[in-house]
């Protein structure tokens, strides 16, 4: 047997350790790119559905096309029944994600992949039933009221909205959840898809691959920074306050939340998008606090560490301003990134291997078992 190499870094960083072509993270002369088209480009261009079809199908579709695919995801948003019983059961104070968590896999019990000819159909509906699972329970747990999640909606961004507040979204906020759908929908090789794509490389099924994702999405070093960020940012005052707050976090050498990039040296490619949507919507609400300290918050690690803001900071203050409640905000990364994990899932078992490395082993040299009576 060849002798495995050992590798230097921890984490895995830098290593390739498969092949995609779904899309490119941080590659120079590329950035990042979904199926060859440059993220700005769909979130200047398109909507969230044009590219959940482009990722799945490989090409952007047709008017014809994308209205037959709106129309599909527009049917699969009602709960079953059984599925609405485990939701409100859940208790009003769990995570969301956990929600989701749990959501996922009790789907998986009653609409189970028998096999993989159904994984388009589970991934739409995954992509569909989402949103309806989790303002079902979040409106259930905290308003009280049973909604209902088959709205009439066109988009997947204002079918969240308006379950989450009972009435329909205005045009700029339809349009931002668009956005950050878009910007969140696929990533490459990160914590949560390689997750996906371990647990389908043993031939599972696509609910449990969904569900051991959302689990690696749920930690703060990954999805849950953009609810991170905003605990952080929301009592400051002050973009002088922030300041100063997070000169001290610095000098303790605190982890600053939405900051910095395992791939990424030098900046996100979707922090300026949603910068600019959060500014947007500050002046829509007259907010002359969050943003600004924001802002604030951007310049001071770039100055002091030369970290940037990443994906998730600026969209903590961009959902706030929209009226989504912080502990929402992951979820809402599992609403877009449904999409990139569902394509790997389908990529890893159309040319796969069980995904099985090997660890260097750091522990005792062979030792004799001392019989339990002899042992002090
Ligand atoms: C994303 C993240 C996990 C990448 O981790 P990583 O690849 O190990 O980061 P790097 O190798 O670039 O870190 C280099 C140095 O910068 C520091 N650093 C990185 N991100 C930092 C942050 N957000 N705040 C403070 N220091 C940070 C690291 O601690 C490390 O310092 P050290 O060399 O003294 O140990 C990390 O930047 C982080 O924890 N960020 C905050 C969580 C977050 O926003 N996650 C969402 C990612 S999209």
């Amino acid at each position: 047997m060849a002798e495995a190499k050992v590798l230097s870094g921890a984490g895995l960083r830098g290593q390739v350790a498969g092949k995609t072509a779904l899309s490119t993270v941080g590659k120079e002369g590329a950035g990042l790119t979904y199926r060859g088209y440059d993220v700005q480009d769909l979130a200047d261009h398109c909507d969230f559905e044009e590219v959940a079809y482009l990722i799945f199908f490989g090409e952007l579709p047709s008017r014809a096309q994308l209205d037959a695919y709106r129309q599909r995801l527009g049917t699969l948003r009602a709960l079953p029944q059984p599925l609405r019983d485990v939701l409100e059961r859940i208790p009003a104070d769990a995570h969301p994600m956990d929600v989701l968590r749990t959501g996922c896999s009790m789907l998986g019990t009653l609409e189970t992949e028998k096999d993989f000819s159904q994984q388009q159909e589970v991934a739409d509906r995954l992509l569909a039933v989402l949103p309806s699972m989790i303002c079902y329970w979040y409106r259930f747990t905290h308003d009280g009221v049973r909604i209902e999640t088959a709205t009439d909606d066109a988009s997947i961004g204002a079918h969240f909205l308006h379950m989450l507040h009972g009435r329909k979204p205005n045009e700029l906020h339809a349009r931002v959840m668009n956005v950050s759908l878009i910007l969140y929908a696929e990533h490459e090789f990160n914590a949560s898809t390689f997750t996906a794509r371990v647990c389908a490389s043993t031939l599972s099924d696509m609910h449990s691959c969904i569900t051991g994702a959302i689990g690696s999405l749920r930690g703060p070093l990954h999805g849950g920074a953009n609810e991170a960020a905003m605990a952080m940012i929301e009592p400051w005052q002050s973009a002088d306050e922030a300041e100063q707050a997070l000169l001290g976090k610095l000098a303790r050498k605190e982890k600053i939340m939405g900051f910095g990039h395992a791939i990424y040296k030098e900046s996100d490619p979707r922090n300026a998008i949603i910068k600019r949507w959060s500014e947007c919507l500050a002046q829509e609400v007259g907010d002359t606090r969050l943003f600004p300290v924001s802002v604030r918050c951007e310049e001071v690690m770039w100055r002091e560490k030369k970290l940037f803001c990443n994906a998730d900071f600026f969209h903590a203050s961009a959902y706030h301003f929209m009226g989504i409640p912080t502990p929402l905000f992951t979820p809402i990364f599992v609403m877009s990134r449904v999409t990139g994990w569902a394509a790997h899932v389908m990529e890893q078992r159309a040319d796969n291997r069980i995904i099985r490395p090997s660890a260097e082993y750091t522990g005792h040299e062979l030792r004799k078992v001392v019989p339990l009576n002899e042992r002090g």
